[in-house]
């Protein structure tokens, strides 16, 4: 069978296809456009697809002869599942192995927030570091505060746990169902979204994107907020509307805001959000450490080889396509 790889990837992921005797199929361009990706879509039967290339019905009206994605992402918002399920084309994607790299990312940001890092480390680089101020730049601490996490499955799990290890937080967060598992061991509590909204002092998103969740947090969201929240994104920049948060945060209806994610991304270096001191903007690299890519490598590579061998994804998003 022929897989087609779109981008470069970590060797792992390459060693188990070429073992597996699979033909590769690679671009001729590091940044293929969308034609070129198309024409060498045609020519595979698994897609082994690394970035945001859209899956949808027009994709699999335009080729026929794919049987199967196997994504380079746990993220799977790219991909009609609906319409791959009803061709029974199986999506695999790579969850868990980028868990402790996205919620450290995560982390990261809202400590970052937390101090104006960002702000404050451009201040040193243009020599516009000044004397001591005792009223300057103060940030906030986060001991005892409360986090809300939207979406606590396994990263927003991670998240939750080395918050309350570090900064002995509470966890209240919203979810499709409960996490029993958070529950037991951290005390999470479940609420609605408008208490997350309201009663959390650090919000952060960890839930799959979907198309009806565009725009989650907008104005009205943010204005039930208390003042000092922190808001953190590390899942796709379509739950927030980047003007409303630019809105509530010039008026100070919200506190900062850390984003691993932005809608579009790239982000325009004219965005008004990077102008702000208390946000911080990072170029979406949730999972990128050389433990979480190999493991995305590895498995994306073991989807691919165990659709080719007739067996089930091991990590399969759409697994009722197994079913007879
Ligand atoms: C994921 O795996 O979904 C990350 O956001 C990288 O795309």
């Amino acid at each position: 069978m022929k897989v087609y790889i779109n981008k470069r990837i970590p060797q792992v992921g390459l060693n188990i296809i070429k073992e597996n005797n699979l033909e590769i199929i690679t671009s001729e361009t590091e940044n293929p456009t969308h034609e070129e990706w198309l024409a060498n879509c045609k020519k595979a039967d698994i897609i082994l697809n690394v970035s945001k290339n859209q899956f949808d019905k027009e994709f699999f009206d335009n080729c026929p002869d794919v049987k199967a994605i196997a994504l380079f992402s746990v993220g799977f918002d790219q991909v009609d599942i609906a319409e791959a399920t009803k061709r029974k084309i199986p999506v695999g994607n790579t969850p868990d192995v980028l868990s402790r790299a996205t919620s450290d990312v995560a982390f990261l940001l809202m400590q970052m927030v937390s101090r104006k890092a960002s702000y404050n480390i451009d201040k040193v680089k243009s020599g516009n570091w000044k004397d001591f101020d005792a009223l300057e730049e103060q940030g906030q601490e986060l001991y005892g505060k409360t986090l809300g996490i939207l979406g606590l499955g396994r990263i927003g799990f991670e998240m939750a746990e080395k918050c309350q290890k570090a900064f002995g937080m509470s966890i209240i967060y919203h979810n499709r169902s409960h996490n029993e598992q958070a529950e037991k061991e951290l005390s999470a509590k479940y609420v609605s979204f408008e208490e997350l909204a309201e009663d959390s002092d650090i919000i952060s998103i960890h839930a799959n994107y979907t198309p009806e969740q565009a725009d989650l947090f907008n104005k009205d969201v943010f204005e039930k907020m208390k003042e000092n929240v922190i808001f953190i994104n590390t899942a796709r920049g379509g739950f927030h509307n980047e003007k409303d948060l630019f809105e509530a945060l010039i008026s100070g209806k919200i506190w900062g805001a850390g984003l691993d994610v932005t809608n579009p991304e790239p982000m325009q270096k004219d965005s008004p959000l990077l102008e702000l001191p208390n946000v911080c903007v990072l170029p979406h690299i949730g999972s990128a450490t050389l433990e979480a890519r190999s493991g995305m490598a590895r498995l994306a590579a073991e989807n691919a080889v165990a659709f080719s061998k007739g067996q089930k994804m091991p990590t399969c998003v759409n697994p009722e396509v197994y079913e007879n």
